[in-house]
């Protein structure tokens, strides 16, 4: 009997909530066995999330599917030798319409292995044709910070041009998606950051101004966009006008902020919860990238083979944009 093929893989062996980094494996991890219906990307470019981070720490990943391979992000080469780009929703087979609303849904990662790895098997419908004019560095950004973005932006957060639209938390990969692409969308953007070189970095992305975290604003906003959580969670609430909206799709600093009920209610705001975007909705932001001529903003790119140092420099918080692994 022949020995089982294998691949380059980073993955998790442990899970340890306050170290996240002990369970970090690069190593070498079976290659994909497609089922019926799904097939198998050579991965050229893959991008770390801080849903990596989430997934060490044992959110969203439970032990019993250890060792998991991470990431969600990719793009690569199909079977037929066409360029892709991953959809990292994995739905049901029997579901139909919006996929993230299927409360059978995975992302990889969490139930199939994940995409920080020479190859992955996904769904044939999970594959997007990647435009020549997208880097493979560039399109694997994409599906999960600013897919994520995309949605909280224009599904979600209903945000026009000339709407003034806050950002909070700006180094991030999603608050770096969200300022580039309302900025491009025609709204007033605001950013807040702890760091002020990260709030030099977002100006120069195309936020029109940018705040200490916590500072006092010169007028209300249209629309918040959180991703930070418990730590902007009041500044956020404070920071809307009447019938202001607040999209939510992360809460890196924690979960249990003050609801701030008293002025949800009298100011009569909304507060929409957002996660990653559909198939159809990664289409036209690929396509709005191509007609913008917007990149992603990639903090650094390295061999997949150094992950760990990418892992290391997502959790001490030192990143503007995206870290991106290629093969
Ligand atoms: N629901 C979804 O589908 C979805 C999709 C993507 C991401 N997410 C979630 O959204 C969050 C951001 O993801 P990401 O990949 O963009 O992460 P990231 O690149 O690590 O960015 C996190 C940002 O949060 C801010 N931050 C972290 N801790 C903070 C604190 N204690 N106080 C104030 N600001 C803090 C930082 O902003 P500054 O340093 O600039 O202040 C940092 O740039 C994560 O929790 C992730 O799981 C959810």
């Amino acid at each position: 009997m022949g020995s089982v093929p294998v691949m380059l893989a980073i993955y998790a062996s442990e899970i340890h909530p306050d170290d996240p980094l002990r369970g970090l494996e690069v190593g070498e991890m079976p290659d994909p066995s497609p089922p019926d219906g799904w097939t198998t990307v050579t991965i050229r470019a893959a991008a770390l999330n801080h849903h990596d981070l989430w997934s060490l720490r044992g959110v969203g990943l439970a032990e019993d599917k250890l060792p998991m391979i991470l990431g969600c992000d990719a793009a690569g080469i199909d079977e037929d030798g066409n360029e892709v780009v991953v959809h990292a929703v994995i739905t049901s087979d029997s579901w139909r319409g919006d996929e993230t609303l299927d409360p059978r849904r995975s992302l990889l990662s969490e139930r199939y292995p994940g995409t920080l790895a020479e190859r992955v098997a996904v769904p044939r419908r999970n594959l997007i044709a990647k435009p020549q004019e997208l880097s493979f560095e560039h399109a694997a950004c994409l599906p999960t910070a600013w897919l994520t973005a995309y949605r909280m932006l224009f599904t979600r957060g209903g945000v026009t041009p000339g709407m003034t639209v806050l950002v909070q938390g700006a180094g991030g990969g999603v608050a770096t998606a969200l300022t580039v692409l309302g900025s491009a969308a025609g709204a007033r953007v605001w950013v807040t950051s702890r760091a002020e070189r990260k709030r030099e970095e977002a100006l120069r992305l195309g936020a029109d101004a940018a705040f200490e975290s916590g500072a006092r604003l010169p007028e209300r906003v249209d629309a918040v966009m959180e991703t930070v959580g418990q730590a902007s969670w009041a500044h956020s609430i404070r920071s809307l006008k009447p019938g202001g909206t607040l999209v939510v799709s992360g809460a890196t600093s924690g979960d249990a902020p003050p609801a701030e009920l008293t002025r949800v209610f009298f100011l009569q705001l909304s507060v929409v919860g957002s996660t990653m975007g559909t198939r159809d909705e990664l289409e036209r932001l690929l396509r709005f990238c191509l007609e913008r001529n917007i990149r992603p903003a990639v903090h650094e790119t390295m061999p997949l083979v150094e992950a760990r140092e990418g892992f290391r420099m997502l959790l001490e918080g030192d990143v503007v944009g995206k870290v991106v692994f290629t093969t």
